[in-house]
Formats: C-alpha cells, sequence, structure tokens
C-alpha cells in the first residue's frame, strides 16, 4: 500500500495558516480583553497609543515603499535567457545611491524620534492641571501591591481605588526588588527601583475596574502579581474612604470571634499583617483591616469568595508557589472561623 500526498495539501496549509492568523489578529482587537491597551480609557494611555499607532502608520508607508521597490526589482531585473550569463550592472561604489539610502533612513528616525521625545517629556512631568490631584503612593513587594493615600490616612491591597476623572499622582517605592506598575488601560508601565522613587501620573475616564500588573520580573509570583484599579463616581469614592478609615466591624458571632483568637495567637496571623485597632501590627503582609471588603485575594489571584479565602489560608503555596505567606498546620474548623473573622473585615 503506498500512500500518495494530495496535489492540493500545500494550498490546504497556507489556508490553514492564514486562516489561523486572521483569528488571531481578530482576537487580539476584541475591546473587552480587560489589559488591552488598545482600549485606552486614560489620558495617559491615550496619549501612548496615539504614538504607536502615528509610528505604526509610519512604519506601514516605509514597509510598503520597502517590499515594492524590492518587488519591482525581482520582476524587472530578473535574469532572462536573452541575457546569456552576462553580468548585469554593479553599483557598487555608486555614492549617489549610498548618500540616497542613508538619508531616508536617517530621515524616517527623525519622524520618530520627534513625537517619540516629546510623548517621552509630556509624561515624565508634572500632570496637566486639572485640580487637585489625587496622591498615592505605591510600593511593590514580592508578589502584591500595597496602596497608601498619605493625605486620606488609609492603605489597601491590590485594589486602587480612584474617583473617576480626577489626576492621580503615583509615587512609586519597592520594598524588595524591582518591579513595574502597568495599568494597560489607563497608563504606561513605570518602574518601581530600589531606593530611586518614582512619580507617575494617570486618570480615567470611565468608571470600572480596570486590571494592572507587573511588568518587570521579579521572581517566581511575578505573573501573579496583579492588582485592580477601581475607578468610582466621587460620591462612590467618598463612601469607598469613609469606609476605609472606619474602624474594623468587631466578629459578629462566636465562629468569628474564635477566628479572631486564631488571627492573634495560634495561627500568628498578626504578625506579619495589620488589622487597625488590634494588636495584629504587622507590616510584611498586606493590611487586612477591611479585607472583607476588597475584589480578590492573593494580590488578583483569586475572587474574594469564603471558599477561596479557605483554599488560600490552608494552602498558599500550592495557590502561589514562592509565597511568603506562611501559615501554621490548621484544621478544616479553625479555616473556617479565620474565614468567618475575615470576610466580616468589611
Ligand atoms: Cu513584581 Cu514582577
Amino acid at each position: 500500500m503506498s500512500f500518495r500526498l494530495r496535489r492540493h495539501s500545500s494550498k490546504g496549509i497556507v489556508k490553514t495558516i492564514l486562516s489561523l492568523a486572521v483569528l488571531l489578529l481578530g482576537s487580539a482587537c476584541v475591546s473587552s480583553e480587560p489589559q488591552n491597551w488598545l482600549v485606552a480609557s486614560g489620558d495617559n494611555a491615550a496619549i501612548l497609543k496615539d504614538l504607536t499607532t502615528t509610528i505604526l502608520y509610519m512604519a506601514a508607508v516605509v514597509f510598503v515603499v520597502v517590499e515594492g521597490a524590492l518587488i519591482y526589482a525581482i520582476i524587472r531585473f530578473r535574469r532572462r535567457p536573452s541575457n546569456g550569463e552576462a553580468l548585469p550592472p554593479q553599483i557598487h561604489g555608486n555614492s549617489r545611491l549610498e548618500i540616497a539610502w542613508t538619508l531616508a533612513p536617517a530621515i524616517v528616525l527623525i519622524f520618530v524620534a520627534v513625537p517619540t521625545i516629546q510623548t517621552l517629556f509630556y509624561l515624565a512631568s508634572p500632570p496637566p492641571a486639572q485640580g487637585d490631584p489625587l496622591r498615592v503612593k505605591v510600593i511593590g513587594h514580592q508578589w502584591w501591591w500595597e496602596f497608601q493615600y498619605p493625605d486620606l490616612g488609609i492603605a489597601t491591597a491590590n485594589e486602587l481605588h480612584i474617583p473617576v476623572g480626577r489626576t492621580v499622582v503615583a509615587d512609586l517605592d519597592t520594598a524588595d526588588v524591582i518591579h513595574s506598575f502597568w495599568v494597560p488601560r489607563l497608563a504606561g508601565k513605570t518602574d518601581l527601583i530600589p531606593n530611586h522613587p518614582n512619580r507617575m501620573w494617570f486618570n480615567a475616564k470611565e468608571p470600572g475596574v480596570y486590571y494592572g500588573q507587573c511588568a518587570e520580573f521579579c521572581g517566581a509570583q511575578h505573573a501573579q502579581m496583579r492588582f485592580r484599579v477601581v475607578v468610582q463616581t466621587p460620591s462612590e469614592f467618598q463612601s469607598w474612604v469613609d469606609s476605609q478609615k472606619r474602624p474594623p466591624v468587631p466578629p459578629a458571632s462566636d465562629l468569628a470571634r474564635q477566628g479572631e483568637e486564631l488571627f492573634m495567637g495560634k495561627a500568628a496571623c498578626f504578625s506579619c499583617h495589620t488589622v487597625d485597632g488590634t494588636k495584629a501590627q504587622g507590616k510584611v503582609g498586606p493590611n487586612l483591616t477591611h479585607i472583607g471588603s476588597r475584589l480578590t485575594l492573593a494580590a488578583g489571584v483569586l475572587d474574594n469568595t469564603p471558599e477561596n479565602l479557605a483554599t488560600w489560608i490552608k494552602e498558599p503555596q500550592s495557590v502561589k508557589p514562592g509565597s511568603k505567606m506562611v501559615v501554621p498546620a490548621l484544621t478544616d474548623d479553625e479555616v473556617k472561623a479565620l474565614v468567618a473573622y475575615l470576610q466580616g473585615l468589611k
């Protein structure tokens, strides 16, 4: 028995590759993708998007001209039987040509450099005056984000709340290694560098939840160092601030009270975490005073549900291998009690 390749199989392969390419390109343009920087929702991101599209159009013109010249040359100067074995005219040492193809790319690069440098300086200078900016301090940790509001006296983790339309000035610092703050739909990346405080500004045009991500490799859980930016109307933001300023809710049930005892005792959570107004004043892990009100756990990795919180407390190393969260062995009942306590901290 013998196999014969079908005559049109190469056509089939080309078709498959083309369809895959169209599918990939198409999926890259889906606007609902939460980290799609092409769907800019803030001035900082929009400026970067404009710069990139401007350069993309210039590159498209260069591409068409260069490839057009190439195809023209291939056809026009192809080898013909009438040429015999004679060499075509040689252009080595043609000064005019060499000057032309040195100058042309230099001019193209000037067109790329001018808007790029303008944008760099614009984004690096203080934000355009838009009223009173909101100051936040962003501190990167392996592998979570600390957000402090120095003027409001509150702090949160992995979830930055900001009012829509108001400019945010972020001071970026790190507790350990280099990280990079990136909210693709709101702002370009800025690094958090040890002993080198950085500053950047951004705003958001529409309320919603925007995804952020550490954009500088920082160790085992770099990819899981995520966060959310919750953009709210000014009144929603104010009531969020008020709720964060309130002292933690006291445990409402026996189970939650038992959880609080474990937190402050056997489970030793207090040694790394802060719960305002209690003996828990640890600064190693996120402040948990209002953890019950947050959207996610473990730096944006898990939705904040009782089941996920139980998993995270019981097996942090299986959720995020390498995580600095260390918990002594606990029974399922003890985990339940801790979950009841923490979920109540709204
Ligand atoms: Cu922090 Cu990557």
